[in-house]
Parts: C-alpha cells; structure tokens; sequence
C-alpha cells in the first residue's frame, strides 16, 4: 500500500510538537513481585499462574522484578533515561483486598511513595486504574461477566483517586479491555482462562461499563481538573486480498477487536454489523437502558497500545468460506518478513497509517502511544549488557511512523516504550524481554541496554532541538 510519507530512523522524532510527552510503561503484575505483603490478596493472574500449563515453564509473578522492594532504584532508572512520563498501574487487590471495601492503607502508601519519587524525580506519573489483576474474590463472585464487578471497579477507582488525585494528573481507566475479555474468557490463554463467547462479550460490556462509571465519578469528584482516558490495543486489521469474502472477514475482526469498543466509547452505540455477526451465535451484549450513555462519558485522551498490523482471510486453507458449523471463516493470516521472539511481524507503517485511520474515524480525541515496543532473544555480556540494536532499530522505526502520522493531522501527543524493564510476560513468562532495561531474574540486578541510551540520547536530542528553537523564538527569530 503507498504512503506518501516514509518514516525516518535516522530522525525519528522529526517533526513533533516540542510538548510532545515520552515515557516507559509497566504494569503492576508484571514488575511488583511482594504478592502476599502488606495486605494484598491474590488476584486472578496468581490463581490462573498456578494452573498447570497455563504459564510456559510454570512461571508466576509472585517475586517478578521485586519492584515492590526496588522502587527508588527503578525510578532513578526512568530519571536516567531522561523521559518525562512513567506510566504504571495499581494492583487493585494491594489496594482494595479482596476487592470491596475499605482501601488498604499499607498498599496505597505504596504507590504514594512511588508518586513522591517520581515526581520528586522530575517524572510524570500516569497511572493505570486496572491492567488485568482483577482480586480473585470479584473473580469468585462471577468475575468482568457479571455487572457488579464494573460497580466494584468505580469504587476501587474512587479510593485510588482519594489518595493520589492531588498529584496525578492523567488516569487511564483499563488497559486493552479486548486482552481482558477475549484472551481472559473465550480463547482462555489469559485468567480467568475461560472458553465461552457470550462470558467474553458480557465482559466486554462491563469493562466497557466500569470504565464509563469510573470516569464520570472520578471527573465530578477531581480536586482539580485531571485529565481521564482508556488504553485500547489497536491494530490496522485489513483484508488479505480484495476478495468479497475477505473484506468480511476483515470487517468481522476489526468489529470485535476496535469498534465494539471505540464505537460505544465515542458514539454510544454498538456497531450494527458486530451485533448481527453475534447475533448469528446467539449472542448480544447485556446492555440495560442508559449503559451507552455512561460509557460514552467524555475522555481527554485514548492511549493506543501498537505491536503489528494484522490481515484476514475469509477463506481456509482449502478455499472454503465457511466453517463446520457454518459460520463464516475469519482466518488471521501470517504475513512474511521480520519478525520479533513473539513471532510477532514487525511493520511500523501499519501504525502510521492505524493512527490515521483512527483519527478519521474517531475524530476529536488526543491520542497518546501508551505501548511500543518488541520481544528479542538478548544475548547479555559478561556484564550483563545486551547490544540490542535491534530494539533499538524498532523503536526508531516505530517512533518515525508515529512523527510521519503527526505530518498528516494526527493529533498524538506522546509515545510510551514498553517497557521500562524485562518482565513477567504473561502466559509466556519471563522467557520473553520487552525491557530497555536487562533484568537478571537470579540477582535482580538492572543493566540499561544499548536500546535504553539510544531511547535516551533520542529524548535529549529531541529536547535540546525544542529548547534551541524557544531560544530562536524568545530572540525574535521568525
Ligand atoms: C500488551 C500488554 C503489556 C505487555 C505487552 C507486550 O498487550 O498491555 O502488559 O504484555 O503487550
């Protein structure tokens, strides 16, 4: 497909706004370790953890990076990669154990030393109200497919807001709800580990309503005015040729992967084709009178996690367009050319155009790139330093697409690497790296990257260029 612009490497950031934001993110399962200290009650990924199979090599995240007790060392690593945002998430079963109650003093004082150091460090904390550790009681009680749970979710986001509004500024509700519904309750390869459709389409709804619930309440309740948003993982989804049947499939994807959630986020209504598709299966979101109206609630900004593009066929192997049960096929298929240790294709112009598309069909929206980032298989030296150009490469070619989607109107204000440091990886354990920062799991020693100076020396050199361009302007240069 042609694009008339081409992403840079060599000047990745070119062109961005001098406010432009830069940070690393993380997520409290996967770094924070101290599972059972301090109050906290297990969550859903713990008791999936311990399923047999579930976790490649059995892994869990019950010591993970031990951020919990490496905190101030972890923040002076984000300090010195000289970014300006950190974006993290509260443990809902730290916070609020069990999932219902009153807060838990000695886990949020976690995070409100964390706040302090941060900030004391010259760093932005954006936090993340829910980034997949639902308390397993909630789980108990019926879990994302039972309304009460998004009920459950607003209160917990109102006592996180209590302790630390004063000094955040920008909250995201959940991260990737699609993660949470699909892969925890109709493919089952993340907790609950569930295999039902409807459950995953009840779930959709009710993230989607805890969402709507949490931000209303969090913005009428602001001490001052904070910004709120939702992190969605977005991805272009387009049809494998220009065939009549897989230009369905690629609609029947997208429907279920971006607009049942954008579409009522943004219009207040679920699409027509998802829900005829669901409806074909019997199934249909529980939606009660007023639900599209609280979802719908205004955001400030949409995060958007971004890996790879994805294409669909509406054919098998053999040809046939529909399935043994006579539902129509919707077949990923495998593109060629690089990839990353998750098998996963690496084409940072596919963000570019995702973000075009995205701005031209959700229109008025900031939009921030709250995950980016790759798995490759890190060769440490004897010191424990990783030469990772190859990260580095793909940051650089990620970050030029996001500046050549900003040349064409794209309003996106910020790009976030994920992620701060190697971590418990999901269902793939700790067998795959993310991180700027090597951590060796036997001694928990943190050695930055080359990735990590590249993503550096790109921050300052992009600073030092918006600074020299105020110094021009504030002499009276044009
Ligand atoms: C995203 C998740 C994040 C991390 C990356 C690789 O889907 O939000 O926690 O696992 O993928």
């Amino acid at each position: 497909m042609p694009y008339d612009t081409h992403p840079d490497p060599a000047d990745p950031t070119a062109g961005l706004p001098p406010t432009f934001r830069w940070g690393v993110a993380t997520s409290a399962y996967q770094i924070e370790g101290a599972v059972d200290e301090d109050g906290r009650t297990p969550s859903i990924w713990d008791t999936f953890c311990q399923r047999e199979g579930a976790v490649a090599d059995g892994d869990d995240g019950t010591v993970a990076c031990d951020h919990y007790h490496r905190m101030p060392q972890d923040v002076a690593l984000i300090s010195d990669l000289g970014v300006d945002t950190y974006r993290f998430s509260v443990s809902w079963p730290r916070v609020q154990p069990g999932g219902r109650g009153p807060v838990n003093p000695r886990g949020v004082a976690f995070y409100d030393r964390l706040v302090d150091e941060l900030l004391g460090a010259g760093v932005d904390p954006w936090v993340t109200l829910y980034h997949w550790d639902l308390p397993q009681e909630l789980q108990d009680a019926g879990g994302w497919p039972e309304r009460d749970t998004a009920y459950r979710f607003a209160d917990y986001a109102m006592l996180v807001l209590d302790r630390l509004g004063d000094r955040v500024d920008t909250w995201t509700t959940l991260n990737e709800p699609w993660v949470s519904a699909w892969m925890g309750h109709v493919t089952g390869e993340h907790a609950p580990g569930w295999r039902d459709l409807q459950a995953g389409v009840d779930a959709v709804h009710h993230l989607l309503l805890g969402h709507g619930l949490a931000t209303r309440r969090m913005r009428a309740a602001a001490p001052r005015p904070l910004r709120f948003g939702i992190t969605l993982n977005l991805s272009t989804i387009d049809p494998a040729t220009d065939t009549e049947p897989d230009r369905a499939a690629a609609r029947r994807a997208e429907g279920l992967a971006t607009r049942i959630y954008l579409d009522p986020l943004r219009h207040g209504r679920y699409p027509d084709d998802v829900l005829a598709d669901l409806g074909s299966r019997r199934v249909a979101p529980p939606v009660r009178n007023g639900d599209l109206e609280i979802i719908s609630a205004p955001l400030d900004v949409l995060g958007v996690n971004y890996y790879f593009g994805q294409v669909f066929a509406g054919t098998d192997e053999a040809g046939r367009t529909t399935d043994a049960d006579g539902a129509p096929v919707t077949r990923y298929v495998e593109q060629d050319g690089p990839r990353t240790a998750m098998g996963w294709p690496i084409n940072p112009e596919r963000l570019t155009e995702l973000l075009v598309r995205t701005a031209r069909d959700y229109p008025g929206l900031p939009i921030v790139i709250t995950e980016n980032g790759a798995a490759f298989h890190d060769v440490a030296d004897d010191d424990g330093f990783v030469r990772d150009e190859d990260r580095a490469d793909f940051l650089a070619r990620h970050i030029a697409a996001v500046a050549a989607a900003h040349r064409r109107g794209v309003d996106v204000r910020g790009y976030f690497a994920w992620s701060l440091m190697d971590n418990f990886e999901w269902a793939f354990g700790y067998g795959r790296r993310f991180g700027l920062v090597r951590v060796d799991y036997d001694t928990q020693r943190r050695t930055p990257k080359l990735s990590a100076r590249w993503f550096g020396d790109t921050v300052r050199t992009f600073r030092a260029r918006g600074d020299a361009a105020e110094v021009a302007r504030s002499a009276g240069a044009p």
